[in-house]
């Protein structure tokens, strides 16, 4: 059997999955992110430990015959964090997340200089490792003169559970050091930001084993001996591998606390100016091009928040035929916005608020400006040449059906349900363990679900939610603008 792990920004999802592919058991395990000042987002990497042993105990519990025959492990997760250690492999600090903006100002400066986006491909986004360090390097210069690896997210507990300091090419990509196109470290991008090739881990593609599990981490996990740890992905290319989005024209749209929107691509053909992100993909020889909004159902779970109520119970409120587009406007750049904007200054907005405004019309709001942010997405991926004809909808927004026959309407494209959505991650990790133990090829093992459902744009509103569009791509320039 297999497992794949996937750990989140707000937990830890363990999937364990037979040769062929289907799901035995899953288990998880949540954790907090801590916010000590405005703009900074931290996790404990002991919090991620202790989430994974809660669920390997849980998966011993339910499947022990299963878990007995264990033969490998892949990781995937938030993608861009940085965790720091010590010679000794101590963690020197929190870890810094992918939706910390505090280092902006260190971004800029890395952004201006030429090699950044000719060998990274990509725009230095606030959230990327390298700025991090330049920031570390900056306010923390004790702690910078540690540095003996920096480790990304699910590279930590890869190293936790083998002892050694590996990462993937998916993840990599997401640091501003790798050259993207070479699928290798950068000397030149390392150099400009301050930092040394011998303070990288080994690179090894998702698909190909990193290290075996420690004899000593197998005793205090009950793993059978001889189980093998693979290279893993950042979560967007584990959960492409999940749904068997390689090539081109696949793809899929991703509502999680940021949202995604996800294009296979079978060559590297990066365009930084359009704020899409270009990254290795998890196996060897693909790329993969997104647009990456900051706050989708974390735009939701802040109106839960202010209105004294859970997401789930705003989500029933509309949970009926699309309506008209509302006269409510929401941009959710609560925490700034990457793709198209790269603007870590801009704040959300609503507008048009009237006395019959209630928190029905609030959610339709906020409904909207996702989805309109969606397509803002698309537009910038149109820009570089991609193309969609249909894509897959993942991720746990993907539960409300009037959010997706919006999404659908707004992106003028069906949306395919897939049994098992809420895998993506944790089934593309699995995937790449399966890959990496047996020898199988990707393309036999990264195969499409079956699908639920398909969601077809609502014919009779692509009109008017196109207006709306097009008065909600009016707003961003107006209030940046104040
Ligand atoms: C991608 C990104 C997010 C995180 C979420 O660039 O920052 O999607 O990977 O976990």
């Amino acid at each position: 059997t297999y497992l794949g792990i996937d750990l989140g920004t707000s937990g830890l999802r363990a999937l364990l999955v037979a040769e062929n592919g289907t799901v035995i058991g899953a288990a998880q395990a949540a954790y907090p992110v801590e916010n000590p000042h405005s703009g900074w987002s931290e996790q404990d990497p002991a919090d991620w430990i202790a989430a994974c042993k809660t669920a390997i105990a849980e998966l011993h519990q339910t499947h022990p015959e299963q878990m007995a025959r264990l033969a490998a492990i892949g990781t995937a997760g938030q993608m861009h964090g940085a965790t720091l250690l010590d010679d000794a492999g101590d963690v020197l600090r929190p870890c810094i997340l992918w939706n910390d903006t505090r280092s902006s100002a260190e971004a800029a400066k890395l952004d201006a200089l030429p090699d950044f986006h000719a060998l990274s491909g990509n725009i230095v986004f606030p959230g990327f490792t390298a700025p991090k360090l330049l920031w570390v390097k900056n306010n923390e210069p004790d702690i910078f003169a540690r540095v003996a690896t920096v480790l990304l997210p699910k590279d930590y507990l890869s190293f936790w559970l083998t002892g050694a300091r590996v990462s993937d090419m998916s993840d990599s990509a997401g640091t501003s050091w790798l050259d993207v196109g070479a699928r290798d470290w950068s000397a030149a991008l390392l150099e400009q930001s301050g930092m040394a090739q011998d303070q990288m881990p080994r690179l090894v593609e998702g698909s190909e084993v990193a290290a075996p599990v420690s004899t000593a981490r197998c005793a205090e996990l009950g793993l059978p001996d001889g189980v093998v740890v693979v290279g893993g992905a950042g979560d967007n290319a584990a959960a492409a591998c999940g749904i068997g989005a390689l090539d081109e024209g696949q793809g899929f749209v991703s509502l999680g606390t940021s949202g995604v929107l996800l294009a296979g691509k079978s060559g590297y053909a990066p365009l930084p100016a359009s704020a899409v992100h270009t990254f290795c993909h998890a196996v060897p020889n693909r790329w993969y091009q997104m647009g990456v909004i900051l706050s989708a159902t974390d735009s939701l779970n802040w109106l839960a928040r202010t209105l004294k109520t859970r997401a789930g119970e705003l989500a029933g409120l509309l949970d009926g035929p699309l309506n008209a587009p509302g006269s409510v406007t929401f941009l959710p750049y609560l925490s700034g916005e990457r793709t198209p904007h790269n603007d870590s200054a801009i704040r959300g907005a609503l507008l048009g608020l009237d006395h019959a405004t209630g928190d029905r019309e609030l959610v339709q709001a906020v409904f909207e400006g996702v989805a309109f942010a969606l397509r803002e997405n698309l537009d910038a991926l149109h820009s570089t040449g991609t193309e969609l004809s249909s894509i897959m909808a993942i991720g746990g927004g993907s539960r409300s059906n009037y959010w997706l026959e919006l999404i659908a309407t707004v992106l003028d494209l069906p949306l395919d349900l897939p049994e098992d959505g809420e895998n993506g991650a944790a089934m593309g990790a699995a995937r790449l363990a399966i890959c990496g133990a047996t020898g199988a090829a990707p393309e036999t093992v990264m195969t499409p679900p079956r699908i639920n459902r398909r969601i077809s744009p609502n014919s009779d509103l692509t009109k008017a939610y196109a207006q709306a569009y097009q008065a909600y791509r009016a707003v961003y320039p107006a209030i940046k603008a104040l």
